[in-house]
């Protein structure tokens, strides 16, 4: 599908140094009007314990302190993640650190988790759980870059976090802080999950627990954490974060630039590994697809191929907030002219025969 042209006050942001832009655009979510559409019931979906609209969520990073949670659910995303949040707040790395690679309609980030820390947050998702924002909210955690215990970072921010929160995201996957995706190794991610359904369940506050893979892990990496996560009882995966590697063909002056890649080069690897995580979870795990999904084609390729549910962020830069209703409304009539009544039916569809679809149906 070829990318609609982007509007005039789109173009406009696309002048701003990206940082200004996004800040701009947290405010202005505030003042846009509740949304006036509302997806078929065939394209709801259960994930988890939640029964969402449709299968589109916005992705960690766009809304780390929580701050336009409500906007942002008005916008039409049938889930929110905040985040990344860490334990005590920190400024992430000096600018610049964030690139828009516009002929490549893609993001270089480095912002290395700039955080308010959890308190601050905390007291944010508390104030829009009591506003009754309508959708689930996801809270994606991390640990200080000055970390020198993982764990107690993790079990700090899950302790704050989760009460006010409907799922935890577990983030280890972020190329932005030294050591993180090193926390992917079974052992590691293994200790991290144990501990966090404990403070659950010692706090009275458990929580689906997900994981957010690096699309740059290798098959047997993948395989392990699916294995760990399987183990450990967590519920589901994010698959995945930006990558480190550089696909052939970009052409944008950015994209030597350090840190993660993210938008359309990125939707190749990230449904590849999507494919992967599925063949290995064969149904023990949900699956949420991320990277690169920007229009309703590549939405259903990922649904077909095992996700229970989308997140988006770069497609958010480029396209605008349009891009959630073109998506929804697009799975809606592949889901029509593929003959099917519910979206739920899709999901696994283009897995190898011998697979079981990835729904908890
Ligand atoms: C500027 C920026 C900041 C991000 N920050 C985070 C973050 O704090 N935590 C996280 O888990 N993912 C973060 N991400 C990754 C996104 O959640 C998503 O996994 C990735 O961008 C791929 O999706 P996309 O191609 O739709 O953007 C960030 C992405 C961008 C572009």
């Amino acid at each position: 599908m070829s990318r609609p042209p982007a509007p005039l006050w789109l173009r406009l942001f696309h002048r701003l140094d990206p940082e200004t832009a996004h800040r701009l655009s947290l405010r202005l979510a505030h003042l846009l009007p509740p949304r006036r559409w509302r997806a078929p019931a065939e394209l709801r979906v259960r994930l988890g314990p939640f029964v969402l609209e449709h299968p589109l969520g916005l992705a960690a990073g766009f809304d780390k302190d929580a701050v336009a949670v409500g906007p942002l659910a008005r916008l039409g995303f049938s889930f929110i993640e905040v985040g990344t949040v860490t334990p005590r707040p920190q400024p992430g790395h000096p600018p610049p650190r964030l690139f828009r690679l516009l002929e490549d309609e893609a993001v270089i980030n480095r912002m290395g988790f700039p955080s308010q820390g959890a308190d601050v947050v905390a007291r944010r998702l508390a104030r829009w759980r009591a506003r009754g924002v309508r959708v689930p909210v996801g809270g994606n955690i991390g640990i200080n870059r000055d970390s020198t215990d993982p764990i107690a970072d993790f079990r700090e921010v899950y302790r704050k976090i989760a009460p006010h929160v409907d799922y935890i995201c577990v983030n280890v996957s972020s190329p932005n802080t030294p050591g993180l995706r090193a926390l992917q190794r079974p052992d590691q991610l293994a200790r991290i999950l144990e501990a966090l359904q404990e403070e659950g369940v010692c706090h009275g506050c458990p929580r689906p627990l997900v994981v957010k893979l690096a699309p740059d892990l290798d098959r047997a990496e993948l395989v392990a954490v699916v294995e760990t996560a399987v183990a450990a009882g967590a519920t589901g995966l994010v698959v995945g974060n930006t990558t480190v590697q550089r696909p052939p063909g970009l052409r944008s002056p950015w994209q030597h630039e350090a840190g993660g890649l993210s938008g359309r080069p990125l939707a190749p690897l990230a449904r590849a590994r999507l494919e992967e995580a599925a063949e290995a979870a064969r149904g023990r795990l949900q699956l949420i697809a991320c990277g690169g999904i920007a229009d309703a084609d590549e939405a259903w390729a990922r649904i077909r191929l095992g996700a229970s549910a989308l997140q988006l962020y770069t497609a958010l830069v480029y396209r605008g907030p349009a891009v959630v209703r073109r998506i929804v409304d697009g799975l809606a009539q592949r889901l029509a002219a593929a003959g099917l009544g519910r979206i739920e039916d899709a999901v696994g569809q283009a897995l190898a025969p011998t697979q079981p679809s990835s729904t908890s149906s």
